[in-house]
């Protein structure tokens, strides 16, 4: 598969190293952004912020098969949108998927020393199932699916959950404003 890794940062980049070594061919854009029309798959790894900012410095985008892996902590998604991977559909209108946004990338060179083969939670729309699990089981992820692209909120919800646990601070800090609010 041709993927382009928008954002080639710790989980970006650390995805692109293993699907690199799965076979796959990858192609790394940063901040400048670039041209994704001859990718099969696109992953988004930027920070949660600044997706209306990466998304101006893309062309090509239109159709594309999209994976967004960014989370949103202590930002919201674009004005209008309830998470980021929705705003991401509406500027390519293809198939799009929520994924690897809920784990850590420092753990992405362990996963073949796990003792049974890790799940890794994605949502979206069914036309973009076949890669994204694809790149799931590439990666050394089983993929399970908890729902289409509505689901993407509470996927990016999660985030704040796994610091607050990760943390030991007790309530969660992650701040989302229903879209209503907006
Ligand atoms: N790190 C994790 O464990 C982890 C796990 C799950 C999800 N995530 C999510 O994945 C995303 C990336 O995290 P990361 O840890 O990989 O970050 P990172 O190492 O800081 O990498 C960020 C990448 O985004 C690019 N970037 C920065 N500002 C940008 C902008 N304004 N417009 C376009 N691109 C920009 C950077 O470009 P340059 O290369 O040009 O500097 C870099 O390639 C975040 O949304 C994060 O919440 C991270």
């Amino acid at each position: 598969m041709r993927i382009t890794v928008v954002g080639r940062g710790n989980l970006g980049g650390g995805l692109a190293d293993l699907w690199e070594r799965a076979g796959h061919q990858v192609t790394r854009l940063g901040r400048d952004g670039g041209d994704v029309s001859d990718a099969d798959a696109v992953l988004v790894a930027v920070p949660g912020g600044a997706i209306a900012e990466a998304f101006q410095r893309l062309w090509g985008v239109e159709g594309k098969t999209m994976i967004d892996a960014t989370n949103l902590y202590n930002v919201t998604p674009p004005r209008g949108f309830a998470s980021n991977a929705e705003f991401v559909k509406s500027k390519t209108k293809g198939p799009t998927a929520k994924s690897f946004n809920v784990n850590f990338a420092s753990l992405l060179g362990r996963l073949g020393e796990a003792s049974a083969r890790p799940g890794n939670l994605w949502c979206g729309d069914d036309e973009a199932r076949e890669v994204v699990e694809q790149l799931n089981r590439d990666a050394g992820y089983d993929p399970v699916r908890i729902g289409p692209l509505e689901s993407a909120a509470a996927q990016e919800g999660l985030i704040g959950v796994i610091f607050g646990i990760a943390e030991g601070i007790g309530p969660c800090v992650y701040r989302f404003a229903p879209v209503d609010q907006l």
